[in-house]
């Protein structure tokens, strides 16, 4: 099996020291960083922008993988290259109609793009997609906050996903993972983990990880 690509989430780390908290996820055997963006308009909080982006950029060299829970995605897209993200994700429900266009931009910068849907968006809306991107992000929560339960029937979808890319799309999960739900979203396919506080919150994070990679 490939390995488990664990993309702890800093939305769970400490903000006021995020150097340190970063560090902390490196030494610990974390693949990607996950860096949660969110406009206040697509979904109803704000957390990090442009400027954290480029400052964390030089303090870490694990590859910044930036879900973006913003409307207009493609105005941002630029942006958040230049500051150094390797991954970006946007979600087909602030962006069906610019998709492709998006993809383009991304291909012409070097990047790896992802597509991302809420847990109430059918995973069939992705077909035409799913040979166009790099990976594939099904949320198993509600987008907006860390620490919320794992949507159960969300998860499902990954499924779908699995049977309908090729091989080697990144099949990410993000929302409510620990080391009985990441269980579940492995066993239907899925490749990379994202998690917040189960990471976050554990007294040994090394540990933490490895069992979210190894369960
Ligand atoms: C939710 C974010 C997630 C969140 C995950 O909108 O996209 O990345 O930080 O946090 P946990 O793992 O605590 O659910
Ligand atoms: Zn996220």
């Amino acid at each position: 099996m490939d390995k488990i690509i664990i993309s702890p989430s800093i939305l769970s780390a400490d903000f006021a020291n995020l150097q340190r908290d970063i560090a902390k996820i490196e030494q610990a055997g974390a693949d990607w960083v996950h860096v949660d963006v969110m406009d206040g308009h697509f979904v109803p909080n704000i957390t990090i922008g442009v400027p954290v982006v480029r400052a964390i950029r030089k303090v870490t060299v694990l590859p910044l993988d930036v879900h973006l829970m913003i409307e207009n995605p493609l105005d941002y897209l630029p942006q958040f290259i230049d500051a150094g993200a390797d991954i970006i994700t946007v979600h087909y429900e602030a962006c069906s109609e610019l998709l492709d266009d998006i993809i383009d931009y991304a291909r012409a910068r070097g990047i790896k793009i992802g597509v991302s849907i809420k847990p109430n968006t059918p995973a069939i809306v992705l077909k035409e997609w799913l040979e166009k991107v790099d990976l594939v992000l099904i949320m198993t929560v509600e987008p907006g906050f860390g620490g919320q339960r794992f949507i159960e029937d969300a998860a499902y979808k990954i499924e779908y996903i699995k049977n309908n890319g090729p091989k080697n799309l990144i099949l990410q999960v993000d929302g409510g993972i620990n080391d009985e739900t990441a269980k579940i979203c492995k066993h239907l396919g899925a490749n990379s983990l994202v998690a917040g506080n189960y990471i976050y919150k554990s007294t040994n994070i090394a540990e933490a990880i490895e069992a979210l990679r190894t369960n």
